[in-house]
């Protein structure tokens, strides 16, 4: 069976870009068709400054809200990083077979460097060894395929390289992963900013819709979304893309497809409202969830524990093997192993 894993990382509260991004298609298809692991990714949500406080709790929620929209621990692994020591255990063999020059060249770090260098503020190291913790991710549980955004391309192309340079040099040791694109997925923009998607934060949240928004705060959100100078509602990306994102979002939620849809919408205004009840609908059984959940919070640590044990388990002897391949002396491997080895003298 395929074998699929995927991160998230708690850095900022669940969109609807994270919704119909990813985690929609992880709990409609992946958890059936592929043996799924789910993982919340702390660790990366440390690459960046951070508050200890917020982070738990933004662990605590992420893990909640992927249980509320649908991912079901009966198909499918949902487990936090650092609940399991193999992604850091490997992330260093990892950092033994990359090059710095591989790290610097990734398009993430280059970004997050020019921004954060025009402020006169450096970034943590650990953003620059980030894609050695996230093939360490991939890698440690033999994961055939990645359904990853195309901002993620780059990473998980590094983590073939990597996994193909190990299995050269040490020996067969690692499955050589593919980045799959969603295939019920949409890319959501910022609908203040339709140019850019829509990430986890922006200046004033206006143009994201968080998925624990309250119904009016999202509604509003939707129907203050920046149009185009046109008047007519047609799907063309280039020219209205504050238009083609409202439909490309509508037609996420109800199944449909944008062009058809900006045919039966004669005015933005109709545009919007049809979108903005079709998220609500959508939303709303996730958040009726997410609200139980929370009222269970036993429950989640049970999953995240389960999960956790799951995960170890398939990761820790694949670490294993590539501790001894790589040259690892095993703790114990004196006794048995010892009178096989050359004398002293004789190790260069
Ligand atoms: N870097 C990914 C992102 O920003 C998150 C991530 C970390 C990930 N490790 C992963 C995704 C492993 C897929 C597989 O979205």
């Amino acid at each position: 069976m395929t074998r699929v894993f995927s991160g998230i990382k708690p850095t900022g509260h669940l969109t609807l870009g994270n919704y119909l991004g990813a985690m929609r298609q992880w709990g409609a298809v992946d958890q059936h068709q592929a043996d799924s692991l789910f993982c919340i990714v702390d660790l990366h949500g440390m690459t960046v400054d951070h508050d200890p406080a917020r982070l738990r709790r933004l662990t605590r929620q992420a893990a909640t809200l992927l249980l509320a929209a649908g991912l079901d621990p009966e198909l499918c692994t949902v487990f936090v990083q650092s609940h399991v020591d193999e992604h850091t255990r490997l992330s260093y063999l990892m950092e033994c077979v990359a090059t710095d020059g591989e790290m610097r060249r990734m398009i993430q770090y280059k970004e997050k460097v020019a921004s954060e260098g025009a402020r006169g503020r450096s970034v943590r190291l650990s953003l620059l060894t980030y894609p050695a913790l996230m093939a360490a991710d991939i890698l440690a549980y033999g994961a055939d395929e990645v359904p990853v955004g195309d901002d993620q391309a780059q990473h998980v192309e590094l983590t073939r390289d990597l996994a193909v340079r190990f299995n050269q040099r040490y020996g067969h040791t690692f499955v050589v992963p593919k980045a799959t694109v969603p295939k019920v997925a949409a890319r959501v923009m910022n609908l203040q900013d339709p140019t850019s998607k829509m990430g986890k934060s922006d200046d004033s949240g206006a143009g994201i819709v968080y998925l624990l928004d309250e119904p009016d705060v999202i509604r509003k959100k939707i129907v203050r979304a920046v149009t185009d100078s046109g008047r007519e509602v047609v799907y063309v990306r280039e020219e209205q893309p504050g238009v083609a994102n409202l439909l490309e979002i509508l037609a996420a939620c109800t199944g449909g497809n944008p062009e058809s849809l900006g045919i039966v919408h004669d005015s933005y205004g109709a545009l919007k409202q049809a979108t903005a009840e079709a998220v609500l609908d959508m939303l709303s059984p996730v958040q009726a969830r997410h609200k139980e959940l929370c009222a269970d919070p036993g429950y989640v640590e049970g999953v995240l524990r389960h999960g956790a044990e799951k995960a170890r388990a398939i990761a820790r002897p694949i670490v294993d093997t590539a501790y001894r391949a790589i040259g690892l002396l095993p703790p114990g491997a004196f006794s048995g192993a010892a009178a096989a080895e050359p004398a002293l003298n004789a190790v260069r």
